[in-house]
């Protein structure tokens, strides 16, 4: 990290707008095709191309894909111009591909740095998480049951369980979950896909949800604890094996509780997200006659600033949906 502690001020995620905004805008043409695949193909590309202008060495260690084998940046993948600092690469060219595939709201694509060696290896696809904003840190505790956690956030944020909205993604894997969080009386906001705007959401007053409870995606568990990290919420995960065959690999992995910073640790994390589809967390990606405007925040982990930017792209200046030098 010599380069990032000679030039502190150095902000990656202010680069990696462009990055996640490449591969919105060439996504965002896919929206309601069916085509999920060519959806993901055109994000996965336009990333890449841009990632690989970012004045760094990356490697791609959380890359996207493989559970459904969709086109993926693999892990391994060397991106950057290849000159210090030395990062970790956590990419979700598209989170929500479903959503964009059909036109649904909240579809983004995503993208995180940590410093090199920083980020957690996943060893199994799945992951169970807790995720809560920076005014609930310290209360909340994966293997208690989801009435204790639902009961400490009530009161870390001074309000009745029956205004706490926990956020779930929609699967039949969490019947279980949601008839004890419904026991509780607290309310529930079940999410077809994206729990990555999920988590962040948890640490947006505004935004009405309260914690993420359930099993997602572990690149997202990654994603969401880069994301924690620049916010000053917290994430708790421990992997989850869908069979035996994972439950092997994993081992003794299985019964970690893994906290933010063992997800994603360092001190110089960087975020960035840009709506594909219009959601509750970001605007999608509007076409004009003339180009398109996107919608993205940025943020990092050393000063915890998040930037809000809004983009007015000209086609006449710059073929977005097929280059990404935007
Ligand atoms: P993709 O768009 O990459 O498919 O991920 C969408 C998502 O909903 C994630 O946000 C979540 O972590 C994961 O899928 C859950 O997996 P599954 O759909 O298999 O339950």
């Amino acid at each position: 990290m010599a380069e990032l502690r000679r030039d502190p001020d150095r902000n990656l995620a202010l680069e990696l707008a462009r990055v996640t905004e490449g591969a919105a805008l060439a996504a965002a043409k896919w929206m309601g095709r069916g085509d999920k695949n060519a959806g993901d193909g055109a994000a996965v590309n336009a990333m890449r191309a841009v990632l690989n202008v970012v004045g760094m060495d990356g490697i791609v260690v959380i890359g996207e894909g493989e559970k459904d084998e969709a086109p993926m940046l693999f892990n391994g993948e060397r991106l950057g111009t290849g000159v210090p600092p030395l990062m970790d690469i956590a990419v979700d060219p598209i989170d929500g591909t479903r959503l964009l595939a059909t036109g649904g709201s909240g579809s983004i694509s995503v993208v995180a740095l940590a410093e090199r060696g920083r980020m957690f290896r996943p060893t199994t696809f799945y992951m169970d998480k807790i995720v809560v904003g920076p005014d609930c840190v310290g209360v909340i505790d994966i293997e208690a049951p989801p009435a204790a956690n639902i009961r400490a956030v009530a009161r870390a944020k001074g309000m009745p369980i029956s205004a706490v909205t926990v956020c779930i993604l929609d699967r039949p894997r969490h019947a279980e979950l949601i008839r004890k969080v419904r026991a509780t009386g607290a309310r529930i906001k079940l999410i077809g896909d994206g729990d990555v705007a999920g988590g962040l959401q948890t640490a947006i007053p505004e935004s009405g949800v309260d914690i993420l409870m359930g099993i997602g995606g572990t690149p997202e568990g990654v994603i969401t604890a880069a994301a924690m990290r620049c916010v000053g919420g917290e994430i708790q995960g421990r992997l989850w094996a869908r069979d035996e065959a994972e439950r092997a690999t994993a081992g003794a992995e299985l019964d970690k509780v893994l906290d933010t910073n063992t997800l994603c640790g360092g001190d110089n994390v960087f975020f960035s997200a840009t709506g594909i589809t219009s959601g509750e967390l970001l605007e999608g990606v509007r076409f004009t006659a003339t180009g398109a405007n996107t919608f993205t925040m940025v943020m990092r982990s050393t000063t915890g600033t998040v930037r809000y930017i809004e983009a007015h792209h000209r086609f006449d200046k710059i073929d977005v949906l097929t280059r990404a030098n935007n």
